[in-house]
């Protein structure tokens, strides 16, 4: 089944057309960064307009990537939710309206549920599997026993892990998003010089909380006397992410101990962290546990992960009806 996919529930427009749900013919994304940079995170009002903006033409350029026409697409997979929105109403509305048109069926996908499968794009892994997905919105602690059959072992209490990194890159006057800016200069600074808290990391329980961590670092940047630089920014920022990257490894290899799984996958934009993808791959193969990371581009949001559900469902004949509506905040 040809599957054009449809993502907008943040502040990236995308689209990707895949083929059986594994061959990814295109994955294009049009990023919204430049126009909510300036206002230190994202303006959901924005968003939608600049999602109304680009779905065309991401779509335009993700047919004639592929070297397809809009006529040969058999199925459409649209993230639902969650999201802003707004953002979400963007690109479900043209995903039902091209549904629509060409009377092929289409299904609303669970975002998370893209970010999860999404590494099957690239290899099998067998199920089940532990998935950390940690995003801008998300931290959280999955047992997928297949498509469909998600378990939450645990998830944050307060801040997302991405968002973490976000707000200290913001107070580190670093600009936004945060996250990649940290992950270069904490790759050249001294992760022991400067510590701070690893925030429920030794409780007997699978939950994250990460606003102290952040907390830590604002009161740490307000004893200071003059502005931090050089050596000295770098070893801070190598110092909040060690922390936050503990605390993942350590929640992710009990979560693996605990819940008796083999195999773990690490997804959502904070995947990309090459502190995290450094310790949890020496930590987990330490233990004897597998551990899979999509490349870069499929851990941030794009539209080619939802193919791996949406070509599940559609093919199985579970689409979606339309009056199916956008969900802002929905469980997996
Ligand atoms: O999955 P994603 O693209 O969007 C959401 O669904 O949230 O994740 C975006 C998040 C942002 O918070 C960004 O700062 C973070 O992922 N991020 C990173 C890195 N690259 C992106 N965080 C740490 N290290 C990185 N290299
Ligand atoms: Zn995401």
């Amino acid at each position: 089944m040809l599957l054009l996919c449809l993502e907008s529930s943040c502040d990236e427009t995308a689209a990707a057309v895949v083929r059986d749900g594994r061959q990814v013919l295109s994955n294009v994304i049009a990023s919204q960064v430049d126009v909510h940079a300036r206002y230190g995170g994202v303006v959901p009002e924005l968003a939608s307009r600049k999602h109304l903006e680009a779905i065309p033409v991401v779509t335009e350029q993700a047919l004639e990537q592929a070297g397809v026409g809009f006529g040969d697409i058999e199925g459409l997979a649209v993230t639902r939710g969650p999201g802003l929105i707004g953002a979400l109403l963007v690109g479900l509305s043209a995903g039902k309206a091209m549904a629509y048109a060409r009377r092929i069926p289409w299904v609303g996908v669970h975002h998370i549920e893209g970010h999860a499968l999404a590494i099957e794009l690239e290899q099998e892994v067998a199920y089940p599997f532990l998935a950390l997905i940690v995003s801008g919105g998300h931290t959280h602690l999955y047992r997928i026993g297949g498509v469909g059959d998600y378990q939450t072992l645990g998830c944050t209490r307060d801040d997302a892990a991405g968002e973490a990194f976000d707000k200290v890159a913001k107070l580190l006057g670093l600009g936004y998003p945060g996250g990649a800016v940290i992950d270069r200069l904490a790759a050249e600074g001294d992760p022991h010089r400067i510590k701070f808290p690893r925030p429920l990391m030794h409780q007997d329980n699978l939950d994250f909380s990460f606003s102290g961590i952040k907390t830590a670092v604002l009161n740490y940047v307000k004893k200071q006397n003059g502005p931090i630089e050089g050596e000295h920014l770098r070893d801070l920022a190598a110092g909040f992410q060690q922390a936050v990257v503990e605390v993942l490894t350590a929640k992710a290899l009990k979560a693996l101990r605990g819940a008796d799984l083999q195999r773990l996958v690490v997804a959502g934009g904070v995947a990309c962290n090459r502190g995290l993808r450094a310790v949890l791959h020496g930590a987990a193969k330490g233990e004897g546990f597998e551990v899979y990371f999509p490349s870069p581009l499929l851990c941030t949001d794009n539209a080619g992960m939802l193919a791996v559900p949406g070509d599940y469902y559609l093919s199985r004949g579970a689409g979606s009806a339309f009056d199916l509506n956008a969900v802002a905040s929905w469980p997996l």
